[in-house]
């Protein structure tokens, strides 16, 4: 990997970052992160299409979503590696103006987008390809390799989603890292610490929470938790139901049905709720919103303050405190013995979420990172220490955040490797054959944290064939379950007494 270019890129929910080390100064590497036109260091990660068929990327996307709510896909990456059925595919049909729907097989999910269908990986292509020629032209070399970040609560099959979106552009990602674990590199390398730190990373899309005990270059993640459908959006989407709810009382128009409406409500919505976190009270305006049924033209005019989006929200961040607690109690430590709470994504700008933090951990969070820019830094750190002829050695332990198991007889699960087990990791189990001459052996896989394996989200059912003849219980399987350092499972199965390596197929049965 020498003499190449390896970038770190932050692809978030709303913002997406890239990075790079550019050498070393002072003898410690240095950081730079890729400008965007214009000049800025994120990138709207926001797809679209206009009306002449033409595709935007980013802020040209963003410029015209207003106008083009049903062709513009934003929060994609809260419908990567999804299940078409799942309730979280419900929930976002519910509050996005484009189209999802089940791909043909019912197993993914679609966009539907200016009359084309894609899926979520062919979205987040569209935008990965766009950082990386971005940073091709900055750096003025092909870059083809990457370093990217995902949330510590992403599945295995959310990371393999991820992936493969690489994959369709030719960008080889090198290396998945956990975005709160990228934060804590961008706060620790080169500083010779030994502290134990809490990263708590409120974006657009997901909450985050990981405790990491940093020594020197060691970077050992104690436990982690979040929550991948809580972040910025549902700020929003509270706002915007209040509108909506208080808009309906006065002039009974339900505006919810009218795209072009709900995008600019959705729009000023967030737009307040950052000016918020500024002052005390922002007016909420929109005019000609909607007309009367007697062509009369209405407005919005409301007025925001603080402490309303705050009692709008409280429910939110109670959410993240409970997990952070939880997660505490998951890392053995208490608070007291916390050094430092690190604040990553915007959402952590609001001022409510940094007091309701000062009472938790009775201190005020640091100021130690760049609450956008540190999980592309701390990517492009690493995607350094990756290259051969580099002097930077990390080294990141990392776990998994929800148990991988498999389904017993009974429906229960059978846990193979624990919530916060340490990766990578492997393990193995040995089976026998159930009946006379059975040649495959059937096993689904899920990963989840509930008791009853189907309520958690199934990676796949491998089956492995070609199982010698004999009588029942005479045959073994040995199979082993392989967790990477990405948190990405593979399976392999031999017959112990022959050493023969077993077929294995899988696929995804869940709907
Ligand atoms: N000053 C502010 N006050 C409150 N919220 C803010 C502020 N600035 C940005 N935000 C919110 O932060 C969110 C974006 O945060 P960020 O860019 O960290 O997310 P992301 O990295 O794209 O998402 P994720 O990490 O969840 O995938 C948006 O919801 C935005 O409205
Ligand atoms: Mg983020």
């Amino acid at each position: 990997m020498s003499n190449e270019v390896i970038i770190g890129i932050d692809l978030g929910t709303t913002n997406s970052c890239a990075a790079y080390v550019e050498g070393y100064k002072d003898g410690a590497p240095s950081v730079k992160l890729i400008p965007y036109k214009g000049g800025d260091y994120t990138v709207p990660s926001i797809y679209a299409i206009d009306d002449k068929g033409n595709e935007l990327i980013g802020y040209e996307a963003k410029r015209q979503w207003q106008l083009n709510p049903k062709n513009t896909i934003y929060g994609a990456k809260r419908l990567v590696g999804r299940t078409a059925t799942s309730d979280i595919v419900e929930t976002m049909k519910k509050v996005v103006q484009y189209g999802v729907k089940p791909s043909g097989d019912n197993k993914e999910v679609m966009i539907e987008v200016a009359k084309k269908e894609l899926t979520l990986q062919e979205v987040s292509a569209r935008i990965l390809n766009k950082i990386r020629d971005v940073a091709s032209n900055y750096l003025r070399v092909p870059v083809n390799k990457a370093v990217v970040t995902v949330p510590a609560y992403f599945s295995d099959r959310q990371r393999q989603s991820v992936k493969d979106a690489g994959k369709l552009i030719g960008l080889e990602v090198v290396r998945i890292i956990n975005e709160p674990t990228a934060a804590a590199l961008a706060y620790g390398v080169g500083k010779n610490l030994n502290e134990k730190v809490v990263i708590y990373d409120l974006g657009g899309g997901t909450f985050d929470i990981s405790i990491i005990e940093i020594r020197n270059q060691v970077f050992e993640v104690k436990s982690t938790g979040g929550d991948i459908f809580l972040g910025g959006i549902d700020f929003d989407n509270a706002m915007i139901h209040y509108v909506l709810r208080e808009f309906q009382a006065k002039t009974g128009i339900d505006l919810s049905t009218d795209p072009v409406a709900m995008q600019r409500i959705k729009d000023l919505a967030e737009r307040t709720k950052i000016d918020l976190s500024a002052r005390e009270e922002a007016p909420f305006n929109i005019p000609f919103i909607t007309m009367t049924p007697q062509g009369q033209p209405l407005n919005i005019e409301m007025k925001f303050t603080r402490k309303l989006l705050e009692s709008l929200t409280s429910d939110l961040i109670d959410r993240t405190l409970k997990i952070v607690a939880k997660v505490l109690v998951e890392s053995g430590l208490s608070t007291k013995e916390i050094d430092e709470v690190m604040l990553v994504g915007g959402q952590t700008r609001m001022p409510i979420v940094q007091d309701r933090l000062t009472k938790f951990f009775g201190k005020a969070p640091s100021k130690g990172v760049h609450p956008d820019e540190a999980v592309a830094i701390g990517a492009a750190l690493y995607a350094f220490s990756l290259k051969d002829d580099t002097n930077l050695k990390v080294q990141l332990l990392d776990v998994i955040p929800m148990a991988i198991g498999l389904e017993k007889a009974d429906g229960q699960m059978h846990v193979v490797f624990g919530r916060n087990s340490p990766i990578p990791n492997a393990k193995q189990l040995t089976g026998t054959t159930s009946v006379a001459n059975q040649t495959e052996l059937i096993m689904r896989i899920y990963q989840g944290d509930h008791e009853a394996a189907n309520m958690n989200e199934q990676l796949g059912e491998f089956t492995f064939g070609g199982i010698r003849p004999g009588p029942a219980g005479s045959v073994k399987v040995e199979i082993t379950f392989d967790v990477n350092v990405e948190g990405i499972l593979k399976m392999e199965a031999r017959d112990p007494d022959t050493g023969k390596t077993l077929n294995t197929t899988v696929r995804v049965t869940q709907s």
